[in-house]
């Protein structure tokens, strides 16, 4: 007997991801993560699991994929296009690993590591070495023809490239678009005011089914073969490296992680860490590993499953993507005194860490997106980066949201508010805004500017509230009474705070000048103003004509220079600071020193220093800094996770540096 409760619920379950599939499948518009879509599937499997007498054929857990799309025509496949099992964490890859070697019983086991590329599976026909055929995988037993478009693929060989090809040969792969071209796709879709793909995989898939062959190859799609399907005329490869050394002859790209198998699961799992960090670096978008067993007689005795192979499994890092609330929007006001809306999100788990708010950038964003407070929205990291709002979840709307409107006063001031046509932005122009004031010291303090370490948000917050800072020249004046009456402070925090202050005095006039917060000026500009006039009071009484001079300044630049140092106040702060002692020269670059000729590339995480610190001692010694690798590099250092410049070094034979060996050249 089984109870109603199990019954409705698996009911329910299989219309939503029906539903689902539909959205992801036919219409390309997926409308809730892959991780939420997973966990339905899996709760369907459990409950199925545990009730199988309500297992039916027509279940989701029974069959490969979604329904073909009626827009192409139907293609057989000769042999079913199958999917991957998934392995959400370490835990279940090495029950995978587990499985298949007891599995094997000492037959021969050794990994094969690809990346899985989000794209969209395609399957090519080759009929005596010609491109014969080109289908999608649709519900894994029928897909949809999409020969005209794939032709256009620069990645796909019309013609293998082999003296003897075999009678028939079905090359599987991935079809997908690089990071940077899908942005600029989506740029122009939004000039167009068209509704812009959400993702890679969105656009592969929209630009694969297109009607017209000559929108297709304006996209430049790329295809890697990943496995293979039916063949005539020729033997099948011992291992799957062979048949990726196949491929890789016949003309198809092949992207291994690793061009040399991994002996067991820890080789893997060294790899997968690895690319948890290395894969924002890749030009296209992985959600995981794909590992998958060797030799082919080994495949053979593990078989498949339905759905997948056993053989191999798609190792998947944390989702990027995740649907969650607007609680509330609120505006944030930025130390030049523009308003940023802010959304308040329903926290959620997105890229393996807990996402609560997500800025909203700008006013014409909200529009763009459609977006109201209470909205369901999905959400996304791109890379390590701060989350953003990618789109609304529209149909789930239940009437109760509330539109954003612009505020017609600074939520931190009180002063109105005005729009700034130029950058569509909203702003507060009064300059005595506690939180354009916060906002600013937090810049001067930070670690690229005049870098006193200790004065973060919280003790701005507290030295503002009790009127201890109010302008840049205070925080020289403070003395360890006035830190010690703060909650925040005690006599050792204090007496830190204090000396890293000092010790920021010291700092050379590019940063002095980058921490003043110059409308336009970022740290590149002004080291070269600094490099330029050598001292403050040369730089402030500058006129057009001086400015025009310096390399890389152009006329808006020098004229919010001129803006800038007309004001009276900034006049009167810049003599504060250098009466209160703090530099206002930049030292002589030194000249004909150790690195002098020598140029260096940066790539990965630096440890000791952050990455313009390495450069502004790589300066200051005489060397160049460059952001790509050629082979006029002197050096490339390597830091932690470092990305493919490390390759091209090694490919053009620059000598690569550690970290520490860098530190050693620098004499630190
Ligand atoms: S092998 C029989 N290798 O992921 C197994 N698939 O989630 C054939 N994918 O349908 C697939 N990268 O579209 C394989 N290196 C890779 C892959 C890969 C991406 C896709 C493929 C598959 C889906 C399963």
């Amino acid at each position: 007997m089984t109870s109603q409760g199990p019954r409705d619920e698996i009911e329910r379950l299989r219309h939503e991801i029906r539903r689902h599939d539909h959205f992801y499948y036919v219409v390309d518009n997926p409308r809730i993560s892959d991780g939420e879509y997973d966990a339905l599937l899996s709760r369907l499997k459990i409950l199925e699991a545990a009730h199988p007498d309500l297992i039916t054929p027509d279940s989701p857990t029974r069959r490969v994929g979604g329904k073909p799309s009626i827009a192409f025509a139907p293609v057989a496949h000769k042999i079913p296009m199958l999917s991957l099992d998934n392995a959400y964490s370490e835990a279940e890859f090495l029950d995978w690993d587990k499985r298949v070697r007891s599995s094997l019983k000492g037959a021969p086991y050794e990994l094969v590591v690809e990346p899985k590329i989000d794209g969209l599976s395609c399957s090519i026909e080759y009929e005596r070495g010609v491109f014969a055929r080109a289908s999608t995988r649709g519900d894994g037993e029928t897909g949809e023809d999409v020969s005209l478009n794939v032709r256009t693929i620069r990645a796909v060989p019309l013609k293998l490239n082999m003296e003897e090809p075999p009678a028939f040969f079905e090359a599987r792969g991935e079809v997908y678009i690089d990071k940077k071209d899908f942005e600029s796709i989506r740029g122009e879709q939004l000039n167009q005011g068209a509704e812009p793909f959400a993702n890679p995989r969105n656009a592969a898939a929209g630009s694969l089914r297109q009607k017209d062959p000559a929108v297709t190859a304006k996209r430049k799609l790329k295809f890697f073969a990943h496995s293979y399907g039916y063949f005539e005329g020729m033997s099948e490869p011992e291992t799957h490296l062979e048949y990726l050394e196949y491929c890789g002859k016949a003309g198809f790209p092949v992207p291994l992680i690793s061009k040399k198998p991994c002996k067991d699961a820890s080789e893997v799992l060294k790899l997968y860490k690895e690319y948890a960090s290395k894969r924002f670096m890749l030009p296209y978008e992985i959600d995981g590993l794909v590992v998958k067993v060797n030799a082919h007689s080994s495949k053979k005795l593990l078989g498949f499953t339905s759905k997948s192979p056993r053989w191999a499994i798609a190792f998947k890092y944390p989702a990027q993507q995740a649907t969650t609330t607007v609680k509330n929007v609120w505006f944030s006001v930025g130390r030049t005194g523009v308003i940023t809306p802010v959304a308040d999100l329903e926290p959620v788990k997105c890229g393996g860490v807990t996402i609560s708010s997500s800025t909203l950038h700008n006013f014409d964003e909200i529009k763009r997106l459609g977006l109201k407070a209470g909205d369901k929205v999905v959400i996304e990291r791109a890379g390590e980066v701060i989350p953003k709002v990618i789109k609304v979840v529209a149909y789930s709307r239940t009437g109760h949201e509330r539109d954003i409107l612009p505020p017609i006063h600074c939520p931190s001031c009180g002063s109105n508010v005005f729009k700034d046509e130029e950058v569509v932005a909203y702003r507060c122009l009064n300059p005595s805004c506690p939180s354009q004031i916060q906002r600013s010291l937090l810049h001067f303090a930070s670690r690229d500017a005049m870098n006193i370490d200790g004065l973060g948000e919280a003790s701005v917050e507290q030295l503002t509230a009790k009127k201890l800072v109010a302008k840049f020249s205070d925080i020289y004046r403070l003395k360890k009474e006035d830190l010690l009456a703060l909650e925040l402070f005690k006599d050792k925090k204090a007496a830190n705070l204090l000396a890293q202050i000092e010790a920021s005095k010291k700092q050379p006039l590019s940063r002095l000048v980058y921490a003043l917060g110059i409308p336009h000026i970022g740290e590149k500009s002004a080291r070269v103003l600094a490099e330029h006039f050598k001292n403050m009071n040369a730089l402030m009484r500058a006129g057009l004509e001086d400015l025009s001079r310096v390399s890389d300044i152009g006329p808006v630049i020098a004229k919010a220079i001129i803006d800038f140092f007309s004001e009276k106040h900034v006049r009167a702060l810049a003599h504060e600071l250098e009466n209160l002692g703090v530099s206002m020269t930049e030292p002589e670059k030194a000249k004909g020193s150790k690195l002098a000729g020598k140029s260096f590339v940066f790539t990965g995480e630096l440890r000791a220093m952050s990455r313009a610190e390495a450069e502004l001692q790589v300066r200051e010694l005489g060397g160049k800094e460059a952001t790509s690798v050629s082979s006029k590099t002197s050096y490339v250092v390597a830091g932690e996770n470092p990305g493919s410049k490390h390759d091209k070094a090694k490919k053009l034979g620059v000598t690569i540096l550690s970290e520490e060996e860098f530190l050693k050249l620098i004499g630190r």
